[in-house]
């Protein structure tokens, strides 16, 4: 394949890609670049007004690059993307996507808040979700091709977990059938997947699989959480106990649910015993739960997983709270003081927004994990008369190009 060379710009985009521009004026994605870089590149995907590539040599290396600390990154494991990226640097680039998002698809200047913070970039993570390689193995994806990578060592699971990815065999179930309509590119939901699962407070070991994939071998301490069994793992975050169902959202990890959980509490401003707090999209109610411990108010939290609704019903339990297991659109809004708000990826969109002003809150704390969505919330609620007063930028996925924005939202 033909290779180029170019100079790459100023900014990565929100997929962690280094941008540049290709002798037609095109937008070229560059996997593996860095900002200022001069590279050697091989396009790989080709659209009308972008093209996609992947860094094949690298000429002139920007200050932030560094060598991938992980042995498997280095051979193309798909789990981390910016291992090459100082950790320092990674979050000053996620800092600089969300300014770009904002200014690109909400036409607005992000607030200013406290520093962006960090969690330790290793051994942080309690969850990952594998494919399973044909020797049965858990296993990451490859990042340039088909194949996949199955870790000895894995530089951001907790030790507990780095030891399950070894302890577990596999084999995949019957092959799924390709669902109409899916296209190249898109993860079949049905293809063998493997969730490990561990709590660093209670020491449990979960393993979720999924798509077919069938335990076979696993340590003897491990629990396999099938379509009729639950188990749970435990967390202290905020001083308290959480439980987290096997298939119940949890953050990275207990450190980066603490991060978050005091972030959003402050964000949340102070709360009087007398306010009621709404906490949406609540998981296993980490976020509104430790806000709410913390000034006695009452909680309504929201939930639509059924398995996480109950989650949150045992962590409430001792709070002046109730739990409205369903999705947010069919709930019926009741008055609140203080909303929080941690939707999936896509966002809070027309409908989140409408149940949140119907709240008549004062306040809004919004928790976005994706900073187009971040930026796409951010004007529909100004639209509902919200006004950006804070922002706070977390990272926590080190390694990787994903981040949190915390951003508090208030409406005279
Ligand atoms: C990003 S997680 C946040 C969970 C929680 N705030 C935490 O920090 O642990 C989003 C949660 O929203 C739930 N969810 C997704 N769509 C929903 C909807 N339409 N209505 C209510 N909950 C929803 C998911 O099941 C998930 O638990």
């Amino acid at each position: 394949m033909d290779q180029l060379t170019l100079q790459l710009g100023d900014r990565v985009a929100a997929g962690g890609d280094a941008l540049g521009r290709l002798p037609d004026g095109r937008v070229v994605f560059c996997e593996g670049g860095l900002p200022g870089e001069t590279v050697r590149i091989e396009l790989v995907a080709q659209r009308r007004d972008f093209a996609r590539a992947r860094v094949v040599a690298v000429d002139g290396p920007s200050p932030e690059r560094v060598v991938a600390p992980c042995p498997h990154a280095r051979a193309g494991c798909g789990g981390c993307q910016w291992q090459h990226l100082a950790v320092d640097a990674q979050l000053r680039h996620k800092v600089e996507v969300v300014a770009d998002s904002w200014r690109r698809l909400a036409r607005m200047e992000p607030p200013g808040g406290p520093p962006p913070r960090q969690v330790d970039p290793g051994g942080y993570r309690t969850t990952l979700r594998l494919a399973v390689d044909g020797d049965g193995r858990p296993a990451y994806r490859h990042r340039h091709s088909n194949g996949t990578v199955a870790p000895d060592h894995c530089l951001v699971a907790h030790p507990l977990l780095e030891e399950l990815i070894s302890g577990v065999r596999l084999r995949p179930g019957r092959p799924p059938e390709r669902p109409a309509g899916r296209g190249r590119g898109q993860r079949d939901p049905r293809a063998p997947e493997i969730g490990l699962r561990v709590g660093v407070a209670g020491g449990e070991r979960l393993v979720v699989p999924s798509g077919g994939a069938v335990v076979v071998e696993a340590p003897v301490d491990a629990v396999v959480v099938g379509p009729k069994t639950e188990a749970h793992l435990h967390e202290d975050v905020g001083g308290r106990r959480w439980q987290v169902g096997g298939r119940s959202f949890f953050q990275s990890g207990p450190q980066a649910a603490g991060l978050l959980a005091e972030t959003v509490s402050a964000a949340a401003g102070p709360l009087a015993a007398s306010d009621t707090l709404v906490d949406l999209y609540a998981g296993v109610g980490l976020l509104g739960g430790v806000a709410a411990a913390r000034a006695g108010c009452r909680l309504v939290a929201v939930e639509s997983s059924p398995g996480a609704a109950a989650d949150a019903a045992a962590n409430l339990a001792d709070l002046d709270a109730e739990v409205f297991a369903g999705e947010v659109e069919v709930w019926e809004p009741v008055p609140a003081d203080v909303v929080i708000a941690d939707p999936a990826r896509s966002g809070l969109g027309r409908a989140g927004v409408a149940a949140v002003a119907s709240t008549g809150a004062g306040r809004v704390v919004l928790v976005s994990c994706d900073p187009a969505s971040c930026a796409r919330d951010a004007a529909l609620l100004r639209d509902a008369g919200y006004g950006a007063t804070s922002m706070a930028i977390l990272d926590l996925f080190p390694h990787t190009f994903h981040m949190e924005v915390v951003t508090a939202f208030e409406r005279p």
